[in-house]
């Protein structure tokens, strides 16, 4: 029997946030999210401080996470986790500490795929926000993914495109890196081209078949570009650092749009839906918005909190599963590569 009010933990570990969140029948109890800062002066994330800081956070976020919910974790009824994708040494982490817990406590264990956590996102329960009706497509753009997925149900999605080398947030990150910008420099760059011109200076779109995608030449070209323009004047990033960010900006949205367009004709379906850290970009927001009236989309935009890494995407994920009795038992194991 489901009980009336249902308490999902959610414990997410995958990458470099450490989180915790508590969720009531699908709804948001508390949603705490530890990000790592050491990372910023490597520029990029280093896979075993990762791992390491993942192992001071975990029992100060959960245990923050349970106080912030108002509840005991006696009351909890399952614990779902992110199983993969991800870097191993960061998802044993999370994976070992909910195996544990579980057991402790002597309550049902969920694994969760982390991009079906991402499109998922959108079912978490929230006043004012309603979830896509099914068929949708769904575009998660990450720092580790890009792709697009027909969603026929919560547990029923096919990749239909996807990257086939670098992630939309890396050639953000990686972009960022050359204009001298601390990582992770999506943020920033989306913050630097509020106040550009995005025709500045035309980079080349990349030519990928069907409904994939491809970012790294776009990098290279970056880099190309920047040292070429810093021959003739060193300060060249420094001056024009707004122009660059909203061209680049401008490039990569287009990338992205023309897919989804691409996916929407394909499939005949105009729900269209997005989740992944890039997603809290201001550009893409924008643009899908203007898909409804382009297009004639139907677009659903999760809450900034619930786009990039977080655990209430885990913990919903774990009650539509907990409503199945969907659990996983002590053998599972971390995956640093899954599929749907
Ligand atoms: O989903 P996420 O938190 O972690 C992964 O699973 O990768 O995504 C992080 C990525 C980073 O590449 C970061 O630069 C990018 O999302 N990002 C943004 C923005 N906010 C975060 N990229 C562009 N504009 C933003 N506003
Ligand atoms: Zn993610």
């Amino acid at each position: 029997m489901i009980p009336q009010k249902t308490y999902i933990l959610g414990i997410e570990s995958s990458c470099d946030d450490t989180s915790a969140a508590v969720l009531c029948n699908g709804q948001v109890l508390s949603n705490v999210v530890a990000s790592q800062k050491i990372h910023e002066q490597y520029g990029g994330v280093v896979p075993e401080l990762a791992s390491r800081a993942h192992q001071q956070n975990i029992v100060p976020v959960i245990d923050q996470a349970i106080k912030q919910a108002n509840i005991s974790k006696e009351d909890l009824h399952a614990i779902a986790f992110t199983q993969g994708p991800g870097l191993m040494g960061s998802l044993l982490v999370g994976t070992s500490f909910a195996k544990s817990m579980a057991l402790a406590l002597d309550i049902p264990l969920i694994d969760v795929n982390h991009m079906q956590a991402h499109i998922l996102a959108h079912f978490i329960e929230e006043e004012d926000a309603t979830s896509p009706d099914f068929p949708f497509l769904a575009m998660t753009i990450s720092g580790g993914h890009t792709q697009i997925v027909k969603v026929t149900d919560h547990f029923d999605m096919e990749v239909i495109g996807e990257t086939i080398d670098d992630a939309v947030g890396e050639a953000f990150d990686k972009s960022a890196k050359i204009f001298g910008l601390p990582y992770p420099g999506g943020p920033l760059i989306d913050k630097y081209a509020q106040t550009g011109d995005p025709k500045a200076f035309p980079f080349p779109k990349p030519k990928v078949g069907d409904l994939n995608f491809s970012f790294s030449g776009l990098k290279t070209s970056v880099l190309y570009f920047v040292q070429k323009q810093q021959k003739e004047n060193p300060a060249f990033v420094q001056e024009n650092l707004e122009d660059i960010c909203a061209s680049l900006q401008y490039t990569i949205i287009n990338i992205l749009i023309d897919k989804l367009k691409k996916a929407s004709k394909q499939t005949g379906i105009k729900r269209i839906a997005i989740g992944g850290g890039v997603s809290a970009n201001s550009g893409i927001r924008k643009a899908l918005k203007d898909g409804e009236y382009k297009y004639g989309w139907k677009t659903f935009i999760p809450k900034f909190e619930y786009t990039t890494d977080n655990a209430a995407m885990i913990g919903i994920v774990g009650y539509l599963k907990y409503l199945k009795k969907d659990f996983t038992d002590m053998n599972v194991v971390a995956k640093a590569r899954i599929k749907f």
